[in-house]
């Protein structure tokens, strides 16, 4: 029987850290180096802790991502950074369209795919985010809603170079409710239709479940069909509770 890939972990620190969590990083690389997850692991921390905490984690198996990304290269977009930025800082990876964003800013697809198709031409592995609100969940849309989206932000270059999707349900985020197993497997597999269609890498790229996931709920949630990982919010600080979450994954 083969191996299924290892699943990426990652921590969406949202606005929350300061010059301290740095050390909580370090404490999570210490752990994993003690004791190594067969999971891939990353920190997404506030822009402003970026490169501080990828110097901490040099040599280590956590890798550093950002939360967002401007599409252009440079210019006057007063209070944003680019994808060359965000690798001079030490960035590996990008979350791009998460629901906060897309909900607060009115991010739509179309710039969710213009900043995923400048971080994968940048060398970054974008994290692209789709889910539906809670009123799309109850009529039953999840799984158009999610296709839609995921066909929408997902440049053409998502078939040559490493992502992963992360299926987050908005009424999930936060709010200490997941959806049920069923309910997951129907829409990541809707997503890996949509991957499939793109074609390429994409056929098999990471399709990451996110929304309260914490550790009593993280090994069930992993072991489902097309999870390929957890995108975590609350349950990533401190740390310890990451760890364990990444621990569930292997
Ligand atoms: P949560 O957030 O784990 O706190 O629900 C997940 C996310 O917003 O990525």
């Amino acid at each position: 029987m083969t191996q299924p890939p290892p699943p990426l972990i990652v921590a969406n620190w949202k606005m929350c850290g300061l010059g301290p969590e740095v050390g909580e990083a370090r404490r999570l690389a210490e752990a994993l180096q003690a004791a190594p997850s067969r999971a891939r692991v990353a920190i997404c921390p506030p822009a402003t802790l970026l490169e501080r905490i990828g110097r901490a984690l040099t040599g280590s198996p956590v890798r550093v991502g950002a939360q967002d990304v401007h599409a252009e290269p440079c210019g006057a977009h007063t209070g944003d950074v680019s994808v060359d930025m965000l690798v001079d800082a030490g960035a590996s990876f990008v979350i791009v369209g998460h629901s906060e964003r897309r909900t607060a800013y009115g991010e739509t697809d179309a710039q969710v795919a213009a900043k995923a198709r400048a971080a994968l031409a940048g060398g970054l592995e974008a994290i692209v985010c789709v889910g539906e609100t809670a009123e799309e969940h109850a009529a039953g849309l999840t799984a158009e809603v999610v296709r839609r989206q995921a066909r929408d932000s997902l440049p053409p270059e998502a078939a040559a170079r490493p992502f992963a999707l992360a299926y987050e349900p908005r009424w999930a985020i936060g709010a200490g409710r997941t959806p049920g197993p069923e309910e997951i497997m129907r829409a990541h597999a809707a997503l890996r239709e949509v991957l499939r269609s793109v074609g390429g890498a994409a056929a098999t790229a990471p399709i990451l479940y996110g929304g309260s996931v914490k550790p009593e709920n993280a090994a069930a949630i992993l072991a489902l069909d097309e999870v390929g990982g957890a995108l975590v919010g609350g349950a990533s600080l401190p740390v310890d509770t990451f760890l364990r979450i990444v621990r569930a994954g292997g």
